[in-house]
């Protein structure tokens, strides 16, 4: 009863921002938000931000769902008035937003499909940056974490020959405003060392 209360529909992607019930220019996408840890966090910091969080994971969404409300308020409990839940492929909504739609993207930890025969499975590709560029504002940041040397290096390799972002080296320290997640808590639990990028639309 939670999940209808909070959802991200189709019919909103033409016009984002009228599915929250506040006035806002500031819209922000989270793909894979796991647990939705940093999704929520980021939402109870930023209210004047409409963010709109994006998960296939069934147990990611319960995850996040349980964390918003407790037990038994599944159809009255307060929700937050910023957090909106997209729960299909981030992609399919990705294309359907408007171009310069999006202020910030969050992808924190994305799956590595470190062997080489899926690296086209992988959200950092070249053939989805066109798409990421349509949607989001000249200025705009894009933030990726990752934890692991194959995904790291191909992250290196791809933003370092597109023309699209300024594309910044990464640091090895978590930056302030950026909220810890459960997957890279098991990263550092298990001695694997995240970078985080910040990426920035050219105007
Ligand atoms: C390694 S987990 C990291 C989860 C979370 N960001 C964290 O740091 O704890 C990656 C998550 O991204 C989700 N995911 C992968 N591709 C996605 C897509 N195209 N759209 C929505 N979610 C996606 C997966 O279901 C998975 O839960």
């Amino acid at each position: 009863m939670t999940l209808p209360r909070l959802l991200f529909r189709d019919a909103n992607a033409a016009n984002p921002l009228a599915a929250f019930p506040f006035p806002t220019p500031v819209l922000w996408l989270e793909v894979g938000f796991g647990g939705g840890e940093h999704a929520r966090a980021q939402a109870s910091a930023h209210p004047e931000a409409a963010l709109i969080a994006c998960e296939v994971f069934e147990n990611g969404i319960c995850s996040m769902l349980a964390d918003l409300v407790p037990l038994g308020g599944e159809a009255t409990a307060a929700l937050p008035a910023n957090l909106r839940l997209w729960t299909d492929d981030a992609r399919i909504l990705l294309r359907q937003l408007p171009n310069a739609s999006l202020d910030r993207l969050f992808l924190m930890f994305p799956d590595p499909w470190p062997k080489a025969r899926h690296a086209k499975r992988r959200f950092v590709h070249p053939g989805q940056l066109p798409l990421l560029a349509r949607v989001l504002k000249p200025g705009a940041a894009w933030r990726v974490a990752s934890d692991h040397p194959v995904y790291q290096t191909w992250v290196r390799e791809v933003m370092g020959a597109q023309t699209l972002f300024d594309a910044p080296e990464p640091v090895g320290e978590r930056p302030p405003d950026w909220p810890a997640t459960r997957y890279e808590a098991k990263a550092l639990r298990e001695g694997r060392s995240p970078l985080y990028w910040t990426f920035t639309r050219r105007g």
